[in-house]
């Protein structure tokens, strides 16, 4: 068993879940999450995103993941810090939010480029986009007003198509991070619907 630590707190990680990384931190970094809010985390792994943002003050937190190890993974770590109102769920992208609407949706998608899509964590299929441009266009839906929505995505899947994607949508969107890591940068994007910040 492995283990990360989130804000000093020891989690773990189990062997076929998705091991907290640099996007993972990126992102948990760039998060804002107001108090008492309501946040959709789409792919948990860990839990390394529902949980940090239950940290920052989220109050009910939705945990999916087609994974049913990692539902089980960020389970046991939200319980491990005596933290309350989450929800596990498994399932595929939106399905699993069962129609409900929340102030905060984070996903960190797998999306390295690949031909086929052995690993779920990390294949993003053609391009590294499919898992990330099926997000895409879902994700309004289940945005409340004035919700934001936090992403991350690597410069190899193309940002300039994300930014259309956005725009065409009406969505604002601002940079909240970059890293260089070997060959490519890994970006967080913050996004809300125009004139609704
Ligand atoms: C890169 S990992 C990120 C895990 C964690 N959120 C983090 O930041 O470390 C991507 C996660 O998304 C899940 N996933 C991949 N495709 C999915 C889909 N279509 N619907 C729901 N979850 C999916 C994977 O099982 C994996 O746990």
């Amino acid at each position: 068993m492995n283990f990360f630590f989130l804000k000093g707190n020891k989690l773990l990680v189990l062997e076929s879940v998705y091991p907290p990384s640099e996007d993972s931190f990126l992102l948990a970094e760039a998060i804002e999450a107001e108090k008492g809010c309501s946040v959709l985390d789409m792919g948990t792994g860990s839990g390394i995103q529902g949980i940090n943002a239950a940290l920052l003050g989220a109050k009910t937190i939705v945990c999916t993941d087609l994974n049913k190890e990692a539902l089980k993974n960020a389970e046991e770590n939200a319980k491990s810090l005596g933290l309350k109102g989450f929800e596990f769920r498994q399932g595929n992208l939106f399905e699993a939010a069962k129609g409900e609407k929340f102030d905060l949706i984070i996903f960190n998608p797998p999306y390295v480029p690949s031909e086929e899509k052995k690993f779920e964590d990390l294949d993003g299929g053609k391009g590294g986009r499919e898992v990330l441009d099926l997000f895409l266009e879902g994700f309004e839906k289940h945005l409340e007003k004035g919700g934001k929505c936090f992403f991350l995505q690597s410069s190899l899947n193309g940002e300039e198509e994300t930014i259309q994607k956005l725009e065409e949508k009406k969505f604002e969107i601002e940079e909240k991070a970059r890293k260089r890591i070997f060959f490519e940068e890994l970006v967080v994007f913050k996004t809300w619907k125009k004139g609704l910040k």
